[in-house]
């Protein structure tokens, strides 16, 4: 059972943290292919969740966000959980109730969360998101890198450095479990979350949508703040798009100046199995098309092709 004190809500946990792999070791171990609970890299602990909607972070049309601190017994030295009372964002799937006969217009909606047994496979969805993505920026980090140590001259813009949040799945147990194999044993979560490092300061404010689900342009006018990183990460799923021989990129780019969440990872349809059971969004065949390069895709020391490139010709394989 949860222990609720005025609006803080206290949680006997099970964390586990998404891992960082290259993404040629996820690629080539099958066993690597999806994120998995690993009871040999799991942490008790304590979450205590701010659940007040004044101080809620955010809510997206999937999950609400909620400021919490999380203090792990025998903590990792590094990674989320390190050290105690750790400020997190902490993030659950919900789906809307709108009041009878009402129109379903935003804003007129209760947020209601998910039984556990529905919960869990959307966090696990989202985990899995996470953890591909990571990898995949790096992916495109090391190309840039690569690019930029080979060139005579050096590119006339300065790369934005970014990343995606730390992160982990929690399972949320009645009473504080102490061995994490008790899964195994009947004892079923009553509760999962996802938690992430702070983007931005307290209140979220800082947070920027930089690229759209199924979109491959900037969301930002030239004017605003963050056009720039965005047409950066633009630059970054031509990247992808084409050094993965068109199998996936990162959609949906969202965060501060630093640190990013929330993503999609868009794969062709024949590269699915290698994401396991589904997990992630299909459709890349339109990114030919519906790319337009800017500055960063068009210095001549990334060797990239100009896009759209306006035939139907196979991207070239991974090198
Ligand atoms: N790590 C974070 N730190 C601070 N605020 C966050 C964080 N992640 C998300 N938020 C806030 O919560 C909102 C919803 O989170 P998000 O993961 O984007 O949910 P959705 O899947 O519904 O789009 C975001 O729009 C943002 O305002
Ligand atoms: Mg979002
Ligand atoms: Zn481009």
């Amino acid at each position: 059972m949860c222990v609720l004190v005025l609006n803080l809500q206290n949680e006997n946990i099970h964390f586990f943290p998404i891992p960082k792999r290259p993404l040629s070791e996820i690629l080539d171990e099958p066993q690597y292919h999806t994120f998995c609970l690993d009871p040999d890299a799991c942490y008790n602990g304590q979450l205590t969740i701010d659940i007040s909607s004044d101080n809620m972070l955010g809510a997206g049309g999937f999950k609400t966000a909620h400021p919490g601190w999380l203090t792990l017994f025998a903590a990792p030295d590094s990674g989320l959980g390190s050290c105690p009372r750790e400020k997190v964002a902490v993030k659950r799937p919900f789906h809307k109730i709108f009041p009878p006969g009402s129109s379903k217009a935003p804003g007129k909606y209760v947020i209601r969360q998910y039984a556990a047994a529905d919960e869990l496979p959307k966090l696990f969805r989202e985990a899995n998101v996470l953890y591909w993505a990571g990898p995949l920026l790096e992916f495109a980090y090391d190309y840039i890198d690569h690019c930029i140590a080979r060139s005579t001259d050096p590119p006339p813009f300065t790369i934005p450095r970014l990343h995606f949040v730390k992160a982990g799945l929690t399972l949320s147990y009645s009473q504080a479990p102490s061995d994490p194999n008790q899964k195994s044993k009947g004892c079923s979560p009553r509760a999962g979350f996802l938690l992430e490092e702070l983007i931005g300061d307290d209140d979220g404010r800082n947070f920027i949508k930089y690229i759209h689900n199924m979109d491959c342009n900037p969301l930002l006018d030239v004017d605003e703040f963050g056009y720039d990183i965005a047409t950066f990460l633009a630059c970054t799923q031509h990247i992808q798009y084409v050094k993965t021989g068109g199998l996936a990129f990162i959609s949906d780019y969202q965060g501060d100046a630093e640190i990013l969440t929330d993503p999609q990872v868009l794969t062709h349809p024949q590269g699915k199995d290698i994401f396991g059971d589904g997990n992630i969004e299909v459709k890349v065949s339109t990114f030919q098309t519906k790319h337009v390069c800017n500055d960063y895709c068009t210095w001549s020391g990334f060797g990239l092709e100009r896009l759209p490139a306006g035939s139907a010709e196979e991207p070239e394989a991974s090198q």
